[in-house]
């Protein structure tokens, strides 16, 4: 049972290929890289929205439903009395051949009947809003076949969430448009909305539909729509209720004829004044610009090939070569992918969230930038100033801000004593990949309130300030309405089942609870501060020296043009000032959890509102958790004392299981109003003490730091998803080519089982890992640093790593030893330390352990 299988690897083509349409859970992939994005499943199902899968959605979506995965771009065939569909549903007409290909920002669906194929090309091409569907027929039969065939998209009203609401208003606002092959939704368009959106298809029509209730049929569902099951469109015109769009074409094919249909979903913005060119006909100048772009297969080939070329380039940038398929796949192609997804959506759009709920995450997009900065640090460094734009002046933050209007969200507010570190942490990952300090010096407001602009490296220094200014009793920063596990809400106390633990009363005035995992991560991001402070105070000392270093320059010139160093207006003295306040508070927090914060054999996790222990061996349940043992063996506390060597191995001894670590043992088995959330779930599931992946890698960076590469490798394989794709595809149930957020724990009814596939912090957790800690290669100011932890069996590797204006060529000769770097040779010439200095240009580095 266990051992069937859906689908397989295809590392040449980069895909991930299914074979059986019927997977354990939708396995989904997503289209579009900037602002028009499509989630499209592998029966094409999903959906498309303009930025924000809130405030833009383009098509709509049923989530949860009946059957699952209920709507999406169908395309229904009709050959003599067979209805039947590419992707094999809705109808779920049983197909001779049906294979689904996920690629690099595109979904190829082809399924076979009757001797006709039908193939579908789904992508978003570059720098274009509009979701492209080329569907390829061609008859392989000896007879010409007379096909009908129909499209289908159902609008959503804009707004996702009262498009599920408010039906009084809903059902009498939606309009449609109708010329040549192009159906136009221009619902509130008459009003407040100055955006539309059309579906094309690039030949002349027999007919359309763009009522759904005309089409479908009241008492219908997707897999029998009326008007296809008479093969007789009803050239429907919407007003209200539903619209859709919906194409009737006839097709008479040849014996090995094949034809190409190009159908284009688009979204448009007009200007206030150029609205319309008629009273209520609304200006389709663009719409018409964009469908003569995309208009043939040409176009759309070589738009498909520039696509190719973009991931071709972004992949490049990182690639490994160790000769263990299951590892390159997920460094060189997968692990890189989902780093782009996250970054682009952080938590708001997939098939477990959706769309409404959140927007991106203060935390969650800091982390996601680590995953992604090497990609396209232009990106990175916009949405570092976005994020920052939402912090407020005492340094806390709104926990997440809507993509569309890039202000803070007021529902969820702040307070999350987290949060301010993570800037640090993402700005920090930019700094060093692309050597440009010039973003310390953007002037960026708090809250978004024009005239409140101080410099980004200002904000930097409130967010630690707001930790420092923010210690409980025993000195360990107070906790705030949660730390990065939004479900230990030790401030809460809630009773009420009508209110959302997340977002209801903060009663943390007064409290005594403070956070392990938030002590650690400041160690870390603190550390990184100080190192930051001291990098500047001398690169300013090596200008007012005139020095002008031909290595910095070189790399301040190239790094993307311009003037890339930092004209940053604090002295140099005040710098390194900076720098011994800075380190002073980290060496009072590390003399903080040495002295209340260590149980004995692990770091304890929390002080609760009342001062008790949490995460003790005192404790019944949650006695140890993995937070702060991740962060305080980062953060290498008490590790000459032992410390973070104990907090490992009692992580292997009470958290690690089968299927990864999890979050705390032993789960809690009742209801504790002084905990929260993370008590709500059942055992072994989500916060309690579910595999919770994303927090996995603190451990295993914690392994490597430690130099002990066999434990950081046996975790990492455990929730490496090219390993489990081989172990269990059935039990895992969600796609097996990205990690997911969850997968449940030991004491859950179904150990192994994930959920909360795709938009997770662990993509960009598990890219650092690799990437930097165990394959070794990590950027800093001044060039590559190299200093792998493997497991004792592995062979030699090569990494090529492009990184600024220079390529290095890596190999990298572990001779049995899991860490310690011996010998650097750069173009043939030794170098001392682990330092690989930064210089244009392309290099030969070979490295022994
Ligand atoms: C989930 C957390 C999530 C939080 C915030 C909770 O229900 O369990 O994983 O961080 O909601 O949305
Ligand atoms: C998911 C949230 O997106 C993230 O911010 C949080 O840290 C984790 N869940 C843990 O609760």
């Amino acid at each position: 049972m266990e051992q069937k299988r859906y689908g397989h690897f295809d590392d040449a083509h980069r895909e991930y290929v299914i074979t059986d349409p019927q997977t354990p859970w939708p396995w989904i992939n997503y289209l579009g890289n900037e602002d028009f994005f499509s989630l499209i499943s592998n029966t094409a199902g999903g959906y498309s929205f303009y930025k924000d899968a809130k405030f833009r959605r383009i098509t709509r979506y049923r989530y949860n439903n009946v059957p699952m995965d209920n709507g999406g771009r169908y395309f229904y065939l009709v050959d003599n009395d067979c209805v039947w569909n590419p992707g094999w549903k809705p109808c779920k007409t049983p197909l001779d051949f049906y294979e689904c290909r996920h690629g690099m920002g595109y979904t190829r669906i082809t399924g076979c009947k009757n001797q006709i194929e039908a193939s579908v090309l789904f992508f978003v091409p570059l720098r274009k809003w509009a979701e492209v569907q080329k569907l390829t027929l061609t008859n392989h039969s000896q007879e010409v076949k007379h096909l009908k065939l129909f499209s289908f998209e159902e609008w959503c009203l804009w707004n996702a969430a009262t498009d599920m609401e408010n039906f009084q208003r809903n059902f009498s606002t939606g309009e449609v448009e109708i010329e040549g092959s192009t159906i136009y939704h221009k619902t509130e368009y008459r009003e407040r909305r100055n955006h539309y959106a059309f579906y094309h298809v690039n030949c002349p029509i027999d007919g359309f539909d763009t009522d759904r209730e005309t089409f479908v049929g009241l008492y219908n569902g997707f897999d029998e729509p009326e008007a296809v099951l008479e093969g007789r469109p009803r050239n429907s015109h919407a007003h209200g209720w539903s619209p859709i769009a919906s194409h009737y074409i006839e097709v008479s094919l040849q014996p090995s004829e094949s034809r190409d249909f190009v159908f284009l979903l688009g979204y448009i913005e007009n200007e206030q004044e150029k609205k319309f060119t008629a009273p209520q006909v609304i200006n389709k100048e663009k719409a018409h610009q964009l469908i003569d772009s995309l208009d043939t297969t040409e176009k759309v080939d070589q738009a498909f090939r520039e696509l190719q070329e973009y991931w071709d380039g972004l992949l490049s940038i990182y690639h490994v070569r160790t000769g263990n398929d299951k590892l390159d796949r997920m460094v060189n192609i997968w692990n890189q992918y989902q780093c782009m997804v996250t970054f682009n959506f952080s938590r708001s759009a997939s098939f477990f969230e959706s769309g409404i709920g959140r927007g991106m995450g203060f935390r969650d997009s800091n982390q996601d930038l680590v995953g992604f900065v090497h990609q396209i640090p232009s990106r990175a460094r916009q949405r570092i100033i976005d994020i920052a734009s939402t912090q407020f002046p005492d340094g806390g933050c709104y926990h997440q801000y809507q993509p569309l209007t890039k202000r803070g969200n007021n529902d969820i507010g702040g307070g999350f004593n987290d949060d301010p570190c993570w800037l640090i942490f993402g700005t920090v990952a930019y700094l060093k990949e692309t050597g440009d300090f010039t973003i310390l010096d953007e002037m960026v407001p708090f809250d978004n309130q024009e005239g409140t602009e101080v410099t980004l490296f200002e904000h930097l220094k409130v967010s630690l300030d707001h930790v420092i200014r923010n210690l409980g009793p025993h000195r360990l920063p107070l906790i705030g309405r949660a730390d990065w596990n939004d479900c230990l809400n030790l401030n809460c106390f809630s009773w009420d089942p009508n209110e959302s633990f997340q977002t209801t009363e903060n009663k943390s005035e007064g409290s005594k609870a403070e956070s392990l995992m938030i002590a650690g991560l400041f160690v870390v991001t603190a550390k990184e501060y100080v190192a930051l402070c001291k990098e500047l105070a001398k690169r300013m000392r090596n200008e007012e020296l005139g020095m002008r270093n031909g290595d910095y320059l070189a790399s301040a010139e190239s790094a993307g043009g311009g003037n890339h160093h930092s004209s940053f207006l604090i002295s140099h003295s005040s710098l390194l000032e900076e720098a011994s306040r800075m380190q002073q508070a980290i060496d009072d927090m590390i003399d903080a959890v040495k002295r209340d914060g260590w149980d004995g054999e692990w770091y304890l996790r929390a002080y609760d509102y009342f001062g008790q222990k949490i995460g003790s061996h005192e404790n019944d349940e949650g006695r140890i958790f993995i937070e702060s043992q991740g962060w305080c063996t980062m953060a290498e506390i008490g590790a000459d004392e032992g410390m973070t060597a104990k907090s490992l191995d009692s992580v292997k001894k009470y958290l690690e299981c089968e299927h990864g670590i999890v979050l705390q043992n032993p789960a809690f088995t009742t209801y504790h109003v002084e905990m929260g959330e993370i008590s709500s779930y059942p055992e072994g599931y989500k916060e309690n003490a579910g595999i919770f992946c994303h927090n996995n890698p603190w451990v295993i960076i914690g392994e490597c730091i430690a130099g002990r590469g066999n434990d950081a490798w046996s975790h990492y394989a455990k929730i490496l998803p090219s390993y489990v794709e081989e172990k269990c595809q059935m039990l895992h149930k969600v796609e097996p080519y990205v990690n997911c957020q969850m997968v449940a724990g030991k004491d859950a009814a179904r150990p192994g089982e994930g959920k909360n596939s795709w938009l997770t912090g662990t993509a960009a957790w598990m890219w650092l890992t690799v990437s930097e800690y165990i394959l070794g290669i990590k950027p800093d100011y001044d060039g590559l640093l190299i200093d792998p932890c493997l497991p004792a069996t592995a062979g030699d590797y090569t990494v090529t790593r492009r990184f600024r204006d220079a390529v290095y060529d890596i190999t990298i000769h572990p001779n049995g030893s899991q860490k310690g770097v011996r010998q650097i040779i750069v173009d043939g010439t030794p170098v001392s330390g682990t330092l690989i200095p930064y210089a244009p240009g392309r290099h030969q580095v070979e490295v022994r352990l």
